[in-house]
């Protein structure tokens, strides 16, 4: 009789919905990666608020997975597993997000990994693709809808019509958004999630503090008409670009055209296009969350860290941070219906170098509504332009700005 193959301990902080369901999975799956990797993977111990203690479960474990959540203490466990030599497998894009470099620097001291695919995109394999599968490759940019409950709510609002706070509702009935919703709606979640993409595709040291967000509370069901009528679709995407010798990384409402690859990527599901020179553009999409498929991502990462050697970001390189970039503005204005309104709009456009792409006119009685589409302009002057026309008499209300991702790929 052949000897038992030598365990392979693994420590558990955090059994919710993601631990929970990464420790069944890994009780299924134990005996294919047993004959994958010669080791057998078993729980050694587990952290939740009541009961277990870290120490105890760090001095008998060979790998760490974080599902805890949150800043702390998950942060000082996961330097304290790393720096005792252990390899940590973490879904936390808050905690990557605002000390990766610590825990990166920490991994490559000890001579270990730090995996983190379930950070972004749940079970999109993202993080893997960005930094193995491309590791040869320059990337310019990456486009993202790394947020799937934006992504529903707006996919909800365009299939029925509903209002923001409708669709927001029933995301909430049916588990795709929390009763705290604020970190997906308000973009801060997919701003964490890009600030981590860029970190890897560029090798720049980008916190989420330097990654402005907008969110999607502001949008209505009229931009998602008006955005139909000009044939795009409205989304909430990330964007991490090399210009201008820095990069730009921000989250923001956009329209696509609709042949952009993400355009018709719909419901909770998460997608991101990866452009390079090298390989021309990849789009890799799937479900972003939820606990299975989360797991999934995690038990990966513990596989690949059992095999070595380790793969851990490389020291990052000072970058410049572009804030300003030329870019398309859908704007959306409700005037008084009276002549001469959209002449003195594009004189006052014009003046700051924007232009009218195409533009749609309704009749609302004695007002009207316009909507339209630049042609691109640097967003410092598109704004500039904006403030001024909101101050002319016959606008109703405040203007209504949201970024348009143009069809085809520079
Ligand atoms: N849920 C998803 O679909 C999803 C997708 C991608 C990434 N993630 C990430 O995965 C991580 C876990 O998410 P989750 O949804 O599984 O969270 P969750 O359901 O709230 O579970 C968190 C677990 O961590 C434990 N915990 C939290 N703070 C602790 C502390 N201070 N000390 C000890 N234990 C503590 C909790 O203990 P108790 O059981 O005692 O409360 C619970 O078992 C987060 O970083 C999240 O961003 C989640």
């Amino acid at each position: 009789m052949s000897a038992p193959a030598p365990a392979y301990r693994v420590g558990l902080l955090g059994r919710g919905v993601v631990g929970s369901a990464f420790h069944e999975l890994l009780e299924q799956r134990a005996g294919h990666i047993e004959t994958a990797t010669g080791m057998r993977p078993e729980i050694a111990g587990v952290l939740t608020r009541s009961g277990g203690d870290f120490d105890e479960i760090l001095e008998r474990s060979d790998l760490i997975v974080e599902v805890m959540g949150g800043l702390e203490p998950a942060r000082e466990h996961m330097l304290r597993a790393l720096r005792a030599g252990r390899h940590v497998v973490t879904a936390n894009k808050q905690v990557l997000s605002q000390h990766g470099e610590e825990l990166f620097a920490a991994a490559r001291e000890g001579g270990v990994q730090i995996r983190l695919e379930a950070a972004v995109g749940g079970v999109v394999p993202i993080i893997r693709v960005i930094h193995e599968t491309l590791a040869a490759a320059h990337i310019d940019r990456v486009h993202g809808i790394v947020n799937g409950t934006t992504n529903f709510i707006l996919s909800e609002m365009a299939r029925t019509g509903a209002s923001y706070g409708e669709a927001l509702a029933q995301a909430q009935e049916l588990g795709y958004a929390e009763s705290d919703p604020t970190d997906d709606v308000t973009g801060r979640d997919a701003a964490a999630k890009m600030a981590i993409i860029a970190r890897l595709a560029f090798n720049a040291p980008v916190h989420l503090d330097q990654v402005p967000y907008e969110g999607i509370e502001d949008l209505t069901a009229y931009d998602i008409e008006y955005a139909r009528e000009l044939g795009l679709a409205l989304k909430l995407v990330g964007s991490a670009e090399r210009i201008d010798g820095g990069i730009a990384v921000r989250v923001f409402p956009a329209f696509l055209y609709a042949g952009h690859p993400l355009a018709s990527v719909g419901g909770s599901f998460n997608a991101v296009t990866i452009e390079s020179p090298a390989i021309t553009e990849i789009t890799l999409s799937g479900p972003g969350a939820g606990g299975s498929q989360t797991a999934s991502a995690v038990l990966g990462d513990v596989i690949s860290a059992m095999i070595p050697p380790p793969f851990n970001p490389p020291p990052a390189e000072p970058v410049v941070l572009v804030t300003d970039r030329e870019s398309s503005f859908y704007l959306h204005l409700e005037v008084a219906d009276h002549p001469g309104v959209l002449a003195q709009v594009a004189e006052i456009l014009g003046l700051q170098g924007a232009s009218i792409q195409s533009v749609v006119q309704r009749g609302l009685g004695a007002d009207a509504r316009l909507a339209m589409v630049m042609h691109p302009v640097l967003e410092s002057r598109f704004r500039a332009a904006v403030e001024l026309i909101g101050r002319l008499d016959f606008v109703r209300s405040p203007p209504r700005v949201i970024r348009v991702i143009g069809e085809t790929f520079e």
